[in-house]
């Protein structure tokens, strides 16, 4: 039998798979998350993220050196403050948690990347993203541009502790662009922008709004994240945040939305970052402890996933093991 085609040819060894292996996974584009308590010295394990703790500023800082010994380029530092209030207020103090955590990572490693994460659900008592006011049908919800003004205020503060890039994931319109005329204005032109540009309303969000402490108090984030099911609205809003002047756009989670970040590649001649949020996180290590799956080779399988879908950057709770994974002679 004469078969014109045999694929097989090529897959045949470890060499000559090793030839033709299309796509990379590299330490270089990986982005470590990290919760960051108000205190020196602490490591409280996240329940629903084995593996993961609310870390002290000291024990961040240690942790952030680590993952860069092991070549990891950035930290992306979400901050659990001491007090909340109603506008968030903690967000934007310059003795507040992110910025003593930024000034004390970048003494430690200034080789590092540091990004910060911008936004209010952390340092509001109610939870939600923003300001709270009543929209025209008399609903209590997000106040639109009373919370751009307030993100402003939160991504100048820490632009002033030293981070390199601020990420604003509260999907409020217009803040990709009034935070980059502040910064600007400042003579903070040097400060990029990694806007959260297509964050849906995602029920994968649960375990980190357990490590991050923000859960909404009521309600929900769908009238400001997007919706599951809409592609077409995801491609505008990346277009409306790169014309703003954002410098990477991110899908987020990652996982069920290979789509939109194939998409985002193919239109935008930018980075595109993709978030393996808490939930993929949780999922995996779950099935993983039940001994379901094997972890090693289903996060590599679901990362070189993510990557082929177009994602430069990947942020993953899993950035320092990959790392240390790609360096062992079993890597397949
Ligand atoms: C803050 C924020 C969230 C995440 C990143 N930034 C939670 C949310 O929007 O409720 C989720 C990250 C993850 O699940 O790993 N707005």
């Amino acid at each position: 039998m004469h078969l014109p085609e045999r694929p097989r040819r090529l897959r045949r060894n470890a060499t000559l798979r090793r030839m033709t292996r299309e796509t990379r996974l590299a330490a270089d584009n990986l982005v470590l998350p990290l919760f960051i308590r108000d205190t020196d010295r602490a490591r409280i394990p996240i329940a629903s993220m084995p593996g993961q703790f609310q870390l002290g500023i000291c024990d961040a800082a240690d942790t952030a050196d680590a993952a860069a010994d092991a070549g990891i380029p950035a930290v992306l530092l979400f901050g659990i403050p001491e007090t909340k209030d109603p506008v968030g207020s903690g967000a934007w103090a310059a003795d507040g948690v992110i910025c003593r955590a930024v000034r004390a990572i970048k003494e430690r490693r200034p080789d590092l990347c540091v990004i910060t994460d911008v936004c209010l659900c952390e340092y509001t008592d109610h939870g939600h993203c923003g300001v709270i006011n009543k929209n025209r049908d008399g609903v209590p919800d997000v106040d639109n541009d009373a919370t751009v003004d307030l993100l402003v205020k939160e991504a100048m503060a820490h632009a002033d502790a030293g981070a390199d890039i601020v990420a604003p994931s509260d999907m409020m319109d217009g803040r990709v662009g009034a935070i980059r005329d502040a910064l600007d204005v400042a003579g903070q032109q040097d400060v990029a922008i990694m806007a959260y540009s297509a964050k849906f309303a995602s029920a994968f969000y649960g375990p980190f709004r357990d490590a991050a402490e923000s859960p909404p108090q009521f309600g929900d984030r769908r009238s400001y994240q997007m919706d599951w099911a809409n592609g077409n609205e995801a491609v505008r809003e990346i277009a409306l945040d790169v014309e703003e002047g954002a410098d990477i756009v991110m899908v987020k989670p990652a996982l069920p939305y290979l789509d939109i970040i194939a998409r985002a590649a193919d239109t935008f001649n930018i980075p595109i970052a993709a978030y393996n949020v808490s939930g993929e996180y949780a999922m995996f290590k779950a099935a993983a402890e039940k001994g379901w799956l094997d972890e090693k080779s289903a996060v590599l399988e679901a990362l070189h996933g993510i990557k082929r879908a177009g994602a430069t950057l990947i942020i993953t709770y899993w950035a320092t093991d990959v790392a240390q994974w790609l360096q062992e002679t079993d890597y397949p």
